[in-house]
Protein backbone atom coordinates (compact mmCIF):
# COMPACT_ATOMS: atom_id res chain seq x y z
CA UNK A 1 0.00 0.00 0.00
CA UNK A 2 1.49 3.31 -0.76
CA UNK A 3 -0.25 6.50 0.42
CA UNK A 4 0.35 10.53 -0.20
CA UNK A 5 -0.91 14.02 1.26
CA UNK A 6 -1.96 16.94 -0.43
CA UNK A 7 -3.13 20.32 0.77
CA UNK A 8 -5.87 22.29 0.72
CA UNK A 9 -5.97 26.04 0.04
CA UNK A 10 -7.30 29.32 0.35
CA UNK A 11 -7.63 32.44 -1.82
CA UNK A 12 -6.32 35.21 -0.15
CA UNK A 13 -6.92 37.29 -2.63
CA UNK A 14 -8.85 38.07 -6.12
CA UNK A 15 -11.68 35.25 -6.60
CA UNK A 16 -14.29 36.26 -8.77
CA UNK A 17 -12.40 39.18 -10.78
CA UNK A 18 -9.96 36.16 -11.78
CA UNK A 19 -12.74 35.22 -14.37
CA UNK A 20 -12.16 38.46 -16.80
CA UNK A 21 -8.38 38.41 -16.52
CA UNK A 22 -7.54 40.06 -13.05
CA UNK A 23 -5.17 38.14 -10.84
CA UNK A 24 -5.75 35.78 -7.77
CA UNK A 25 -3.79 35.32 -4.89
CA UNK A 26 -3.69 31.32 -3.42
CA UNK A 27 -1.87 29.63 -0.78
CA UNK A 28 -1.69 25.97 0.38
CA UNK A 29 -2.40 24.93 3.82
CA UNK A 30 -1.79 22.55 6.21
CA UNK A 31 -5.65 21.24 6.02
CA UNK A 32 -4.86 17.45 4.52
CA UNK A 33 -6.80 15.03 1.94
CA UNK A 34 -4.83 11.87 2.62
CA UNK A 35 -5.43 8.89 -0.02
CA UNK A 36 -3.94 5.37 0.05
CA UNK A 37 -3.61 2.92 -2.87
CA UNK A 38 -3.29 -0.70 -2.90
CA UNK A 39 -4.10 -3.21 -5.63
CA UNK A 40 -7.92 -4.28 -5.92
CA UNK A 41 -10.81 -3.37 -7.86
CA UNK A 42 -11.52 -0.13 -7.96
CA UNK A 43 -13.16 -0.04 -5.06
CA UNK A 44 -13.45 3.94 -2.97
CA UNK A 45 -13.81 3.79 0.71
CA UNK A 46 -14.00 7.29 2.03
CA UNK A 47 -13.42 7.81 6.22
CA UNK A 48 -16.15 10.33 5.60
CA UNK A 49 -18.27 9.15 3.18
CA UNK A 50 -18.24 5.48 2.86
CA UNK A 51 -18.36 3.20 0.14
CA UNK A 52 -18.73 5.51 -3.03
CA UNK A 53 -21.45 3.36 -5.30
CA UNK A 54 -20.32 3.21 -8.83
CA UNK A 55 -22.66 5.98 -9.80
CA UNK A 56 -21.94 8.52 -7.10
CA UNK A 57 -21.34 11.89 -7.85
CA UNK A 58 -17.80 11.51 -6.08
CA UNK A 59 -16.77 8.20 -7.50
CA UNK A 60 -16.86 10.32 -10.66
CA UNK A 61 -13.36 12.27 -9.71
CA UNK A 62 -12.11 8.59 -9.21
CA UNK A 63 -13.11 7.04 -12.51
CA UNK A 64 -11.69 10.33 -14.29
CA UNK A 65 -7.98 9.87 -12.05
CA UNK A 66 -7.78 5.74 -12.88
CA UNK A 67 -8.21 7.03 -16.44
CA UNK A 68 -5.54 9.72 -16.49
CA UNK A 69 -3.53 7.24 -14.36
CA UNK A 70 -4.01 4.74 -17.14
CA UNK A 71 -3.04 7.39 -19.68
CA UNK A 72 0.08 8.11 -18.48
CA UNK A 73 1.66 4.78 -17.19
CA UNK A 74 -0.22 2.76 -20.39
CA UNK A 75 -0.84 -0.16 -17.70
CA UNK A 76 -4.55 -1.02 -16.63
CA UNK A 77 -5.12 0.08 -13.46
CA UNK A 78 -6.81 -2.05 -11.23
CA UNK A 79 -6.40 -0.22 -7.44
CA UNK A 80 -8.64 0.34 -4.11
CA UNK A 81 -8.52 3.12 -2.81
CA UNK A 82 -9.36 4.64 1.00
CA UNK A 83 -9.62 8.86 1.32
CA UNK A 84 -9.53 10.30 4.64
CA UNK A 85 -9.46 13.96 4.43
CA UNK A 86 -9.74 16.77 6.73
CA UNK A 87 -11.30 19.18 4.32
CA UNK A 88 -14.37 20.24 4.11
CA UNK A 89 -16.20 19.84 1.03
CA UNK A 90 -18.16 22.30 -1.11
CA UNK A 91 -16.35 24.83 0.91
CA UNK A 92 -14.04 26.77 -1.54
CA UNK A 93 -10.94 24.59 0.02
CA UNK A 94 -10.17 22.51 -2.91
CA UNK A 95 -10.60 19.50 -1.31
CA UNK A 96 -11.45 17.82 -4.54
CA UNK A 97 -8.25 18.87 -6.33
CA UNK A 98 -6.58 17.90 -2.91
CA UNK A 99 -7.62 14.35 -2.90
CA UNK A 100 -7.08 13.85 -6.92
CA UNK A 101 -3.51 15.27 -6.16
CA UNK A 102 -2.85 12.96 -3.93
CA UNK A 103 -4.81 9.93 -5.19
CA UNK A 104 -2.41 10.28 -8.33
CA UNK A 105 0.52 10.35 -6.48
CA UNK A 106 -0.01 7.74 -4.61
CA UNK A 107 -1.09 5.54 -7.69
CA UNK A 108 2.05 6.39 -9.38
CA UNK A 109 4.10 5.65 -6.73
CA UNK A 110 2.66 2.38 -6.01
CA UNK A 111 2.75 1.63 -9.84
CA UNK A 112 6.52 2.74 -9.98
CA UNK A 113 5.85 5.25 -12.64
CA UNK A 114 8.67 7.80 -13.39
CA UNK A 115 6.97 11.23 -12.79
CA UNK A 116 7.65 14.61 -12.32
CA UNK A 117 5.19 16.98 -10.21
CA UNK A 118 4.18 18.56 -12.91
CA UNK A 119 2.70 15.24 -14.06
CA UNK A 120 0.94 14.85 -10.89
CA UNK A 121 -0.87 18.75 -11.54
CA UNK A 122 -1.60 18.12 -15.15
CA UNK A 123 -3.44 14.47 -14.82
CA UNK A 124 -5.52 16.06 -11.65
CA UNK A 125 -6.10 19.09 -13.36
CA UNK A 126 -7.57 16.64 -16.69
CA UNK A 127 -9.35 14.42 -14.25
CA UNK A 128 -11.19 17.63 -12.46
CA UNK A 129 -11.67 18.96 -16.22
CA UNK A 130 -13.86 16.08 -16.36
CA UNK A 131 -15.81 16.85 -13.38
CA UNK A 132 -16.27 20.14 -12.76
CA UNK A 133 -17.05 23.17 -14.86
CA UNK A 134 -14.51 24.52 -15.81
CA UNK A 135 -12.00 24.59 -13.20
CA UNK A 136 -9.31 27.39 -12.89
CA UNK A 137 -6.36 24.69 -12.19
CA UNK A 138 -5.17 26.83 -9.21
CA UNK A 139 -6.33 24.38 -6.61
CA UNK A 140 -4.34 21.61 -8.39
CA UNK A 141 -1.73 23.53 -8.60
CA UNK A 142 -1.68 24.60 -5.06
CA UNK A 143 -2.35 20.91 -3.63
CA UNK A 144 0.65 19.69 -6.13
CA UNK A 145 3.56 22.01 -5.56
CA UNK A 146 2.33 23.95 -1.79
CA UNK A 147 3.29 27.77 -1.49
CA UNK A 148 1.74 30.84 -2.73
CA UNK A 149 0.81 31.19 -6.54
CA UNK A 150 0.09 34.33 -8.08
CA UNK A 151 -2.33 33.40 -11.00
CA UNK A 152 -3.71 35.44 -14.23
CA UNK A 153 -5.22 34.56 -17.31
CA UNK A 154 -3.99 30.79 -17.54
CA UNK A 155 -0.63 31.86 -16.10
CA UNK A 156 0.63 30.08 -12.56
CA UNK A 157 3.02 31.32 -10.89
CA UNK A 158 4.62 30.20 -8.27
CA UNK A 159 5.92 32.53 -5.85
CA UNK A 160 8.27 29.69 -3.95
CA UNK A 161 10.40 32.40 -2.47
CA UNK A 162 7.51 34.50 -0.70
CA UNK A 163 6.69 33.57 2.79
CA UNK A 164 3.28 35.22 4.83
CA UNK A 165 4.52 37.02 7.07
CA UNK A 166 6.10 34.95 10.44
CA UNK A 167 3.60 36.65 13.20
CA UNK A 168 0.32 36.36 11.24
CA UNK A 169 -2.04 33.75 11.67
CA UNK A 170 -4.63 32.93 8.69
CA UNK A 171 -7.89 31.64 10.98
CA UNK A 172 -10.08 30.09 8.93
CA UNK A 173 -14.42 29.68 9.78
CA UNK A 174 -16.41 27.00 7.60
CA UNK A 175 -19.90 29.13 7.58
CA UNK A 176 -21.31 25.39 7.06
CA UNK A 177 -23.47 26.99 4.10
CA UNK A 178 -22.42 24.42 0.51
CA UNK A 179 -22.49 26.38 -2.10
CA UNK A 180 -22.53 25.81 -5.93
CA UNK A 181 -19.35 27.52 -7.22
CA UNK A 182 -20.55 27.81 -10.93
CA UNK A 183 -24.04 29.52 -9.88
CA UNK A 184 -22.37 32.22 -7.91
CA UNK A 185 -19.67 33.19 -10.81
CA UNK A 186 -22.49 33.06 -13.56
CA UNK A 187 -24.60 35.68 -11.12
CA UNK A 188 -21.93 37.78 -10.35
CA UNK A 189 -20.97 37.77 -14.75
CA UNK A 190 -24.52 38.88 -14.56
CA UNK A 191 -24.16 41.83 -12.17
CA UNK A 192 -21.16 43.02 -14.13
CA UNK A 193 -22.91 42.86 -17.45
CA UNK A 194 -25.55 44.90 -15.91
CA UNK A 195 -23.52 47.56 -14.66
CA UNK A 196 -20.42 47.32 -16.43
CA UNK A 197 -19.34 51.25 -16.93
CA UNK A 198 -19.20 50.75 -13.01
CA UNK A 199 -17.96 47.19 -12.58
CA UNK A 200 -15.09 47.16 -14.55
CA UNK A 201 -14.06 49.76 -11.88
CA UNK A 202 -14.25 47.81 -9.46
CA UNK A 203 -12.39 44.51 -11.31
CA UNK A 204 -9.13 47.20 -11.63
CA UNK A 205 -9.28 48.06 -7.95
CA UNK A 206 -9.70 44.01 -7.40
CA UNK A 207 -6.56 43.29 -9.89
CA UNK A 208 -4.41 46.70 -8.38
CA UNK A 209 -5.32 44.94 -4.82
CA UNK A 210 -3.30 41.46 -5.50
CA UNK A 211 -0.09 43.43 -6.58
CA UNK A 212 -0.44 45.80 -3.47
CA UNK A 213 -1.03 42.19 -1.49
CA UNK A 214 2.66 40.54 -2.85
CA UNK A 215 4.23 44.21 -2.27
CA UNK A 216 2.64 43.28 1.51
CA UNK A 217 4.03 40.12 1.99
CA UNK A 218 6.92 40.83 0.83
CA UNK A 219 7.74 43.74 2.99
CA UNK A 220 6.19 41.66 5.97
CA UNK A 221 3.40 44.30 6.19
CA UNK A 222 0.71 42.45 8.25
CA UNK A 223 -1.44 45.36 9.04
CA UNK A 224 -1.83 46.65 5.22
CA UNK A 225 -2.61 42.69 4.42
CA UNK A 226 -5.76 42.82 6.60
CA UNK A 227 -6.68 46.43 5.39
CA UNK A 228 -6.40 45.29 1.78
CA UNK A 229 -8.29 41.90 3.06
CA UNK A 230 -11.26 44.28 4.15
CA UNK A 231 -11.02 46.14 0.47
CA UNK A 232 -11.35 42.92 -1.29
CA UNK A 233 -14.50 41.76 0.83
CA UNK A 234 -16.13 45.07 -0.28
CA UNK A 235 -15.32 44.80 -3.58
CA UNK A 236 -16.48 41.05 -3.38
CA UNK A 237 -19.92 42.10 -1.78
CA UNK A 238 -20.22 45.06 -4.02
CA UNK A 239 -20.49 42.20 -6.94
CA UNK A 240 -23.11 40.04 -5.07
CA UNK A 241 -20.50 37.24 -3.65
CA UNK A 242 -21.36 37.64 -0.15
CA UNK A 243 -23.90 36.65 2.10
CA UNK A 244 -25.54 37.64 5.42
CA UNK A 245 -23.42 34.90 7.66
CA UNK A 246 -20.76 35.60 5.74
CA UNK A 247 -20.67 39.13 6.63
CA UNK A 248 -21.39 38.17 10.42
CA UNK A 249 -18.35 36.15 10.24
CA UNK A 250 -16.28 38.86 9.23
CA UNK A 251 -18.04 40.99 11.86
CA UNK A 252 -17.38 38.92 14.25
CA UNK A 253 -13.74 37.97 13.34
CA UNK A 254 -13.24 41.92 13.27
CA UNK A 255 -14.27 42.53 16.59
CA UNK A 256 -12.59 39.82 18.23
CA UNK A 257 -8.90 41.48 17.05
CA UNK A 258 -8.50 40.52 12.86
CA UNK A 259 -6.53 42.86 10.82
CA UNK A 260 -8.87 41.85 7.83
CA UNK A 261 -11.16 39.37 6.56
CA UNK A 262 -13.32 38.45 3.27
CA UNK A 263 -15.07 35.51 2.18
CA UNK A 264 -12.62 33.15 -0.06
CA UNK A 265 -13.34 30.78 -2.81
CA UNK A 266 -17.14 31.55 -4.61
CA UNK A 267 -18.78 33.02 -1.16
CA UNK A 268 -21.73 32.98 -0.55
CA UNK A 269 -21.32 30.24 2.56
CA UNK A 270 -18.37 28.51 2.35
CA UNK A 271 -15.38 29.55 4.12
CA UNK A 272 -14.31 32.89 5.23
CA UNK A 273 -10.68 33.84 6.18
CA UNK A 274 -9.20 36.60 8.89
CA UNK A 275 -5.67 37.40 9.04
CA UNK A 276 -4.72 37.93 13.30
CA UNK A 277 -1.78 38.47 14.70
CA UNK A 278 -0.33 34.86 15.95
CA UNK A 279 -0.19 35.51 19.20
CA UNK A 280 -3.76 35.91 19.22
CA UNK A 281 -5.30 32.92 16.81
CA UNK A 282 -5.77 30.22 19.31
CA UNK A 283 -8.22 32.43 21.93
CA UNK A 284 -10.13 33.23 18.64
CA UNK A 285 -10.40 29.77 17.47
CA UNK A 286 -11.51 28.93 21.13
CA UNK A 287 -14.14 31.74 21.16
CA UNK A 288 -15.77 31.22 18.05
CA UNK A 289 -15.91 27.53 18.64
CA UNK A 290 -17.43 28.20 21.67
CA UNK A 291 -20.48 29.11 19.42
CA UNK A 292 -20.90 26.62 17.43
CA UNK A 293 -18.54 27.40 14.40
CA UNK A 294 -16.24 25.03 12.53
CA UNK A 295 -12.88 27.12 12.53
CA UNK A 296 -9.40 26.78 12.96
CA UNK A 297 -5.79 28.31 12.57
CA UNK A 298 -4.16 27.52 9.31
CA UNK A 299 -0.45 27.29 8.51
CA UNK A 300 0.97 27.83 5.26
CA UNK A 301 2.06 24.21 3.53
CA UNK A 302 5.28 25.09 1.57
CA UNK A 303 5.91 21.68 0.38
CA UNK A 304 2.53 20.38 -1.98
CA UNK A 305 1.40 16.91 -2.13
CA UNK A 306 4.47 14.06 -0.72
CA UNK A 307 4.32 10.31 0.29
CA UNK A 308 3.42 9.13 3.99
CA UNK A 309 4.35 6.05 5.78
CA UNK A 310 1.48 3.71 5.47
CA UNK A 311 0.46 1.92 8.61
CA UNK A 312 -2.86 -0.77 8.92
CA UNK A 313 -4.25 2.01 11.25
CA UNK A 314 -4.36 4.91 8.70
CA UNK A 315 -6.98 3.05 5.94
O1 LIG B 1 -14.84 28.44 -3.95
P1 LIG B 1 -13.87 27.88 -4.92
O2 LIG B 1 -12.67 27.30 -4.30
O3 LIG B 1 -14.54 26.97 -5.92
O4 LIG B 1 -13.24 29.12 -5.73
C1 LIG B 1 -13.91 29.75 -6.78
C2 LIG B 1 -13.03 30.88 -7.29
C3 LIG B 1 -13.73 31.73 -8.33
O5 LIG B 1 -12.82 32.78 -8.65
C4 LIG B 1 -15.00 32.33 -7.79
C5 LIG B 1 -14.03 30.94 -9.58
C6 LIG B 1 -12.82 30.52 -10.38
O6 LIG B 1 -12.96 29.58 -11.19
O7 LIG B 1 -11.75 31.11 -10.27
Amino acid sequence: MKCSIAPAKVLLFGEHFVVKGKPALGVAINKYARVCVKEGSRRVYSTQLGVLGESSQQRALFDAVFEQVERFTGRRVDLDVYVDSEIPIASGLGSSAAVAVACIHASLVLLGAEFTREDVRRLAHEAEKAVHYRPSGVDTTLATHGGLLYYKQGEFRLLSDLRLPGDLAIVVVDTGVKRSTGVIVKEVLERYERCERAAKHIYEAAGEIVELAIEAVKRGDSRLLGELMLVNHGLLWSMGASSRVCDEVVYALLELGALGAKISGAGRGGVVVGLFNKSAADQVVTKLASSGLNVFVAEPDYAGVRSIESTSTQC
